[in-house]
């Protein structure tokens, strides 16, 4: 596909991949002869997710939820609600929710007490990218795929304004091209 100016190449179609076996045979181990639930979060997720869970030699159970944050377009207020629930049982069965990208964390948390109530056997998060630069909740992954410091990502599921999530890896959108509400540091 055609790169764009805008964009410059920090995840390989390549090196994703690669991740992405190394984190479907840990997953495979850790859950044998488990019941398992693979939840991958709507929109981001939907190309992460759906590689994944092709590396997960396990009988498996796939759904869906999409979760809406309120506030400005790229950032997450903390104001979150469900847009689609959960549609199978989730009652004493393993889940590993699947997401793009945990930035602030406020989706991942409000996800997890969503999930909390449905009396699972265990509650798991598997991340393709784990943002720190503006973490403003305590929430972990247990699996990560990538760290990235800082910047604005797009391409692999990730968008910008909806756009851009068909690119096969991952990108840094440049400066200038940056969501209004977002504050690179030094770059
Ligand atoms: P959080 O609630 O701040 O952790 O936000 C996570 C959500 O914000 C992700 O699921 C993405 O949809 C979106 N998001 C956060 N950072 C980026 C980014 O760099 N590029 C695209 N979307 C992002
Ligand atoms: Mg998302």
């Amino acid at each position: 596909m055609k790169t764009v100016d805008e964009l410059k190449l920090i995840i390989s179609p390549e090196e994703i991949q690669a991740k992405i076996e190394k984190l479907g045979k840990e997953i495979t181990r850790d859950y044998e002869n488990k019941k398992l639930v693979v939840i991958g979060i709507l929109k981001g997720a939907f190309i992460f997710m759906a590689d994944l869970v092709r590396a997960i030699d396990l009988p498996i159970e796939i759904d869906f939820v999409r979760l809406q944050s309120y506030g400005s377009r790229t950032e997450s207020s903390g104001q979150i609600s469900i847009t689609k629930d959960v549609e199978l049982s989730l009652k004493d069965k393993h889940v590993l929710v699947v997401e793009d990208i945990i930035d602030t964390g406020y989706t991942l948390q409000y996800l997890k007490e969503i999930l909390s109530l449905h009396k699972t056997a265990s509650v798991k998060i598997c991340c393709l990218i784990d943002k720190k630069e503006r973490r403003e909740v305590e929430i972990d992954a247990d699996y990560v795929g990538f760290e990235v410091e800082r910047g604005f990502l797009v391409g692999y599921g990730l968008d910008y304004d909806e756009k851009y999530r068909n690119l096969p890896g991952v990108y840094h959108l440049n400066p200038g091209y940056e969501p209004k509400g977002f504050i690179p540091s030094d770059r």
